[in-house]
């Protein structure tokens, strides 16, 4: 496990990026996993940058996203804002500004009518691509990865999952609540990948920054791995897991000597 810590989030954002395009470069038809919230956008800003002005070519890429609330889809016609579908996420901050394949890229339909049919459609998709090189994840205010809230077990798969009240607190604060959408009338429920399918992915670059995440950093990267902080499965996984804060984020954290600090 690498841990690499920068001195803030464009630094952050910049060493991530890089990491995902040297990736793209060395395998052109890599499958990603790609996340949502405030953390990658600063990532996928830069990666746009580097489609735009360096040539990076995301055409036979191919993407999975890790959820969706349950209950949205993009609506293409609503303004941005009101529209918190992930679906719209990913198109406004990274799909629209690069050029992936529409075809290639994949988020799970939050308005599917068979949920539990759609989540294994997702997993046999993934399979199809031949699994997720890289997967790039955030972490939730209590530890999630994704959607699996506290409890989830290590090897649950994509399904459906109830969102905990400090995850929807969270995500109200961080999206909701600018669009002006009561916190009651938020998606209570998501598709989500497992923790299991995540940990099959052959590579994994966690992100996090600011103060609000150091305590669930210093938990996952540092204490014995629990269901109870899920993103702490990061300790099981046999591939390769390069950590990347800022200095906020990496605030708690003991082992300082075994970590990289950028310059
Ligand atoms: C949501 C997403 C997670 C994400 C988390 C953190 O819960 N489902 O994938 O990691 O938010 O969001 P932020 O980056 O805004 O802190």
């Amino acid at each position: 496990m690498d841990v690499i810590i920068a001195k803030n989030y464009e630094d952050m954002s910049r060493y991530t990026a890089k990491m995902i395009a040297d990736f793209v470069r060395s395998k052109p038809n890599c499958v990603l996993g790609l996340a949502t919230g405030s953390t990658p956008i600063g990532t996928y800003r830069e990666l746009a940058r580097m489609h735009r002005e360096e040539g990076l070519d995301f055409s036979q890429v191919k993407t999975f996203n890790l959820d969706e609330y349950l209950g949205v889809g993009m609506e293409r016609n609503k303004p941005y804002d009101l529209d918190q579908s992930y679906a719209r996420f990913m198109y406004e901050e990274l799909f629209r500004h690069i050029n992936v394949q529409k075809r290639y890229t994949r988020v799970p339909n939050g308005l599917t009518t068979d949920p539990d049919h759609y989540c294994q459609w997702y997993e046999d998709e993934i399979k199809k691509a031949g699994g997720i090189d890289l997967q790039l994840l955030g972490i939730g205010g209590d530890g999630h990865w994704a959607f699996n809230e506290p409890g989830s077990s290590f090897s649950s798969r994509t399904r459906i999952e109830e969102l905990t009240e400090q995850t929807l607190d969270d995500n109200y604060e961080s999206f909701y609540k600018k669009a002006g959408i009561s916190r009651k009338d938020m998606p209570h429920y998501a598709i989500t990948m497992g923790i299991g399918t995540i940990l099959e992915a052959r590579n994994i670059i966690m992100m996090a920054n600011g103060s609000k995440k150091a305590n669930v950093i210093a938990r996952s990267i540092e204490e014995p791995p629990t269901t109870q902080i899920t993103a702490s499965a990061l300790q099981l996984h046999t591939g390769g897991v390069t950590i990347v804060l800022d200095e906020p984020a990496a605030s708690l954290l003991k082992n300082t000597d075994r970590y990289q600090y950028l310059p």
